[in-house]
Order: C-alpha cells, then structure tokens, then sequence
C-alpha cells in the first residue's frame, strides 16, 4: 500500500492554523491533536476548533483523541466532520462500541496504543478498525525522539491483519522524519503523521514529497 501522510497541525502556527492547513494541501490527511489535559499532560483544543478546521482543511481530517471518556466523545467528532476518529485504548471503557458507532457515522475507526501498553490488547479488536495508531513517543508533544522500539508492534499486527484478512491501516505517530520513515514503513507502517518534520521545513510541500519518496523506496525493499 502506497505510503500516506499526515501532517500534524500541532506543529502548525495556532494563530495562522487556516493559512498553515493550506500549505499541507499536498498530503494525504490533516493530523489533527486534541488533548484535555487529563489523559496526556498538554492541552490543545476541542470539538468547535475541530469543527471549523474540517469545515476548511482541503483535506480529510484524522484526529487523534488524547482525551479521558472518548466513549462520550469521539461520535461527536465524527459528527463535526472528521473523516478518520482515532481513539486511546488506555482511555476507552468500550472500544467496540467506539469503533462500530464511528463506522456507522461514516467515519474511519482508529484505535491507538501507547508505548506501554502491549500490541496484544489491541489484537482482539483488529476486525472492527480501519486502522491502528503505533505511538512512537509518548503523546503530548510535538518534537520528541523517536522509539525504534516499537516496530515489533507493526510487525505483529501487518502479520495479524494478513491472517484475518482484514483491510488495515497501520499508523506511527512521533519523531517521523526522513531519516526514520523508512524504519517504520518497512515494519509495515502505511500512514505517517509528521508534525515537526513537515511544519519545521522551509518547504512543506517539497518534505511531504520526499517523506514519500522514502517511503515508496523503503516498501521497494520490504
Ligand atoms: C504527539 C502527537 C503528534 C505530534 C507529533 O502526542 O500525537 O501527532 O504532533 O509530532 P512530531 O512529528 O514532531 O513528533
Ligand atoms: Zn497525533
């Protein structure tokens, strides 16, 4: 599967975040953080932000819910137009019924996993996702050092979804930049986010370009 990118609009400028979404237009989806402040130690913004970077992003937005309760909550961002929901498993109480009630609002369902917390909780859930988030830092922020020893958890689960036959995205997020996407792609990884890396670069477009050139190389080899 073609390598796919989402910049992450952490890493964008919150008082330019129409102008900096448009200078991403080249990508595959729009990386979009929210955190409350409980579930990681930072906090960036909630439903009405998110609603309104949908309504502008010429992207499809994927967000990624570093929230307590996503239960409650991750419908209603569904609702307010994100095209992917990703949810913790660490915070959901009832991750099926997260991933069915997002599939029936027309949405993607994603379920993340922390550093910690063993690829094998998520493995009985593989058949009601359409894809997996491997954290490849601990979530919070942006520009952390990426954790090469987390691929074992991509390998495990790109051979889980073969067996299943199952259709799954696998995504890495934290610390993806030219000089590690090629580590997590040939793990199986087929969706990056990148936030420092791409929002960080004099040319946006030209580093979303050479992410995927790395990584088209990488699956050459896998
Ligand atoms: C961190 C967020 C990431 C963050 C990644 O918890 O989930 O999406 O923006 O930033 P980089 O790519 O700089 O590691
Ligand atoms: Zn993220």
């Amino acid at each position: 599967m073609a390598l796919q990118i989402a910049p992450s609009i952490l890493s964008a400028d919150f008082a330019n975040l129409e102008r900096d979404i448009l200078t991403v237009a080249d990508a595959d989806w729009l990386h979009v953080d929210v955190m409350d402040g409980h579930f990681v130690p930072n906090t960036t913004f909630g439903l009405p932000v998110v609603e309104r970077i949908a309504q502008v992003s010429p992207l499809p937005c994927d967000v990624h819910l570093m929230i307590d309760d996503p239960d409650r909550w991750a419908t209603r961002y569904a609702e307010g137009g994100a095209a992917s929901v990703t949810f913790h498993l660490e915070a959901a109480r009832d991750p099926r019924a997260i991933a069915r009630d997002l599939r029936s609002l027309g949405a993607r369902a994603s379920c993340a996993i922390k550093p910690g917390t063993p690829v094998e909780e998520v493995l009985p859930l593989l058949d009601t996702l359409d894809m997996v988030l491997v954290m490849t830092v601990e979530p919070g922020f942006g520009g952390q050092a990426f954790m090469p020893d987390m691929m074992p958890k991509l390998r495990t689960l790109r051979a889980a979804a073969a067996d299943a036959g199952t259709d799954l995205r696998l995504q890495t997020d934290g610390g993806i930049a030219r000089d590690t996407v090629a580590t997590v792609v040939e793990a199986g990884c087929d969706v990056v986010v990148a936030g420092s890396s791409v929002y960080g670069a004099a040319d946006r477009a030209a580093e979303i370009a050479e992410l995927r050139r790395l990584g088209a190389e990488a699956d050459h080899h896998v």
